[in-house]
């Protein structure tokens, strides 16, 4: 595996990869990989001749009071991992390669970025839109894999996709690969490392009672009461706080008070131990 720190150096490598006419896949990450990471590379190993991996911890899409000094940053390891999985070339820019001074651009995705995370984190899906479109022009790739874990900004992927033409020969086809979850059904996150033990056991309650509620929703149930039954056991479990715990159209995500004719997504954030987790599950309407 190549792994390359410079633009300049990027061009030259992915049109090598790309002799003979072969394709090839992008998986963007910020690292700290985990098996969900994993399996996207994996899938893209299917779909496509070479896989490239980025690995960015992208400053724009942290807000002011998050993470961003204390994301975990282990490039040794994760490009061991990377190597194991036989990705061809790791893009791993610096901040000043990704943004040089004077950088001056933004891109902005409305509708599907408004509620949600888009709401609780203002200018996160800039941050995630404006980088993810900078690495479709790094890499030009055939197809990009992104994670249902995160399935607002999956949204927000391909409606950028849509709306700014990065159609083929650029990266036109946007692929959802579903959540990989640990055994206990808790989503992987590089932030659930951040979890005590305490904490990391008591997070499991939070899919449990998502699949718990879906089923009552499913059933017929009243949502507004089911989601603040969800969100009462939440917080009865050891949670801290609910940032949102809603119904939405799995496209639009527009909020739903009902079950429509169309797919729908139960979405949850929600605070443990000062660490902010986010899960999403499909809802069968009709
Ligand atoms: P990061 O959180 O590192 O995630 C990288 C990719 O892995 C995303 O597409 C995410 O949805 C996917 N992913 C994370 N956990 C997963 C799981 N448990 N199962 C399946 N897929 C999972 O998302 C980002 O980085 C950044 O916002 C990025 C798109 C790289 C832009 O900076």
């Amino acid at each position: 595996m190549q792994t390359i720190t410079r633009r300049d150096m990027l061009r030259k490598s992915v049109a090598e990869l790309r002799e003979d006419g072969a394709t090839v896949a992008l998986v963007p990450t910020m690292g700290a990989l985990h098996d969900g990471h994993l399996t996207l590379m994996r899938e893209a190993a299917k779909l496509a001749d070479h896989v490239v991996a980025s690995i960015f911890v992208n400053p724009t899409q942290f807000g002011p009071n998050e993470d961003l000094d204390a994301y975990p940053r282990q490039l040794a390891e994760d490009s061991a991992m990377l190597e194991g999985e036989g990705v061809a070339l790791l893009w791993a820019p610096t901040v000043d390669e990704m943004y040089p001074e004077g950088f001056a651009s933004n891109i902005s995705v409305e509708g599907v970025s408004a509620n949600f995370c888009g709401a609780d984190r203002p200018g996160h899906f800039d941050g995630v839109a404006t980088v993810v479109c900078k690495l479709f022009h790094q890499v030009l790739p055939d197809i990009a894999c992104f994670g249902e874990k995160d399935w607002q900004q999956l949204a927000v992927i391909r409606q950028m996709a849509r709306d700014l033409d990065l159609t083929r020969p650029l990266a036109s086809d946007i692929i959802g690969i579903p959540t990989v979850r640990e055994p206990d059904g808790l989503a992987m996150s590089s932030r659930n490392r951040y979890l005590n033990a305490e904490d990391r056991a008591a997070a499991a309650t939070l899919p449990r009672e998502m699949r718990e509620a879906i089923a009552r929703i499913e059933d017929g149930q009243h949502v507004g009461r089911t989601l603040a039954a969800l969100e009462d056991a939440l917080l009865g479990a050891g949670f801290s706080s609910v940032d949102y715990a809603d119904l939405a159209d799995a496209a639009s995500l527009a909020k739903l008070d009902e079950l429509g004719n169309g797919p729908a997504r139960l979405l949850v954030a929600a605070r443990i131990g000062g660490t902010r987790l986010i899960d999403n599950m499909g809802v069968l309407s009709g």
